[in-house]
């Protein structure tokens, strides 16, 4: 089955001084715009909160705005980013996991999107329980924390094993990778069943990012085999 490939910046990525700069610089060429969001406890880095979220939304009223957070008290913060106009939250099986299964129904019924995030180390099976309320499953193919950092290719396996999952027991989440994505391992992300690529200083690394989303998804085309 042929599925189409999702691209998320993250705006993690962007000059701090010149996000919406660097998000015009697009050109509207992305599917969603990913906003990272840290605590300084869950993760040894602090980034943006609701307030980046809600302006963002003021900016671009129409994107798709995919918020990831990387916070030990998730639940906390659900309300401030559903009303800061998100619409998706994935939050972090590590983090409150007890809390999990109603965070998720939760954020549904805000109307959101609700996704689980999985740090490179957490099996898949962490998850087994939760599968059906979630709408995405955010593989992380580095240690949270920072932009720039190497692909850890062990953690395809975990895209290929939820890929696997969602067909053998029909669920119908979106697999979505984050972490030191480029044009060297997309291709291989997406082969293994990988939805929505994240990429933050590959694209706005980039001298024109428009050009290199644009050449990304080319990539995916012809290299992609698709095996789910
Ligand atoms: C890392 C973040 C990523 C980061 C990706 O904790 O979740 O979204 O911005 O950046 P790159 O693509 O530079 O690894
Ligand atoms: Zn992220």
């Amino acid at each position: 089955m042929e599925r189409r490939t999702l691209f998320a910046p993250s705006v993690l990525g962007a000059d701090p001084l010149n996000v919406s700069a660097a998000v015009d610089s697009l050109a509207g060429g992305f599917d969603w715009l990913h906003l990272d969001v840290m605590d300084g406890h869950f993760v040894p880095n602090l980034s943006f909160g609701p307030g980046m979220a809600a302006a963002l939304r003021g900016r671009y009223p129409e994107a798709f705005i995919d918020a990831h957070l990387m916070l030990d008290n998730p639940d906390s913060y659900l309300s401030a980013f559903a009303e800061a106009g998100v619409s998706h939250i994935s939050t972090h099986a590590e983090a409150e996991p007890q809390l999990l299964h109603g965070r998720l129904s939760r954020t549904r019924k805000a109307g959101l999107k609700a996704g689980v995030a999985l740090a490179p180390a957490t099996p898949v099976e962490w998850l087994r329980h939760v599968l059906s309320l979630a709408d995405v499953v955010l593989v992380m193919s580095v240690t949270p924390g920072f932009g720039g950092q190497s692909f850890i290719e062990e953690t395809l396996e975990k895209t290929r094993d939820l890929a696997r999952l969602r067909a053998v027991e029909g669920y119908d989440y979106l697999i979505q990778m984050d972490g030191g994505i480029n044009g060297e391992n997309a291709a291989q992300a997406a082969a293994a069943g990988c939805d929505v690529l994240v990429m933050g200083s590959a694209v706005f690394g980039s001298p024109n990012p428009a050009a290199y989303l644009a050449e990304m998804r080319t990539l995916i085309q012809q290299e992609a085999r698709w095996k789910c």
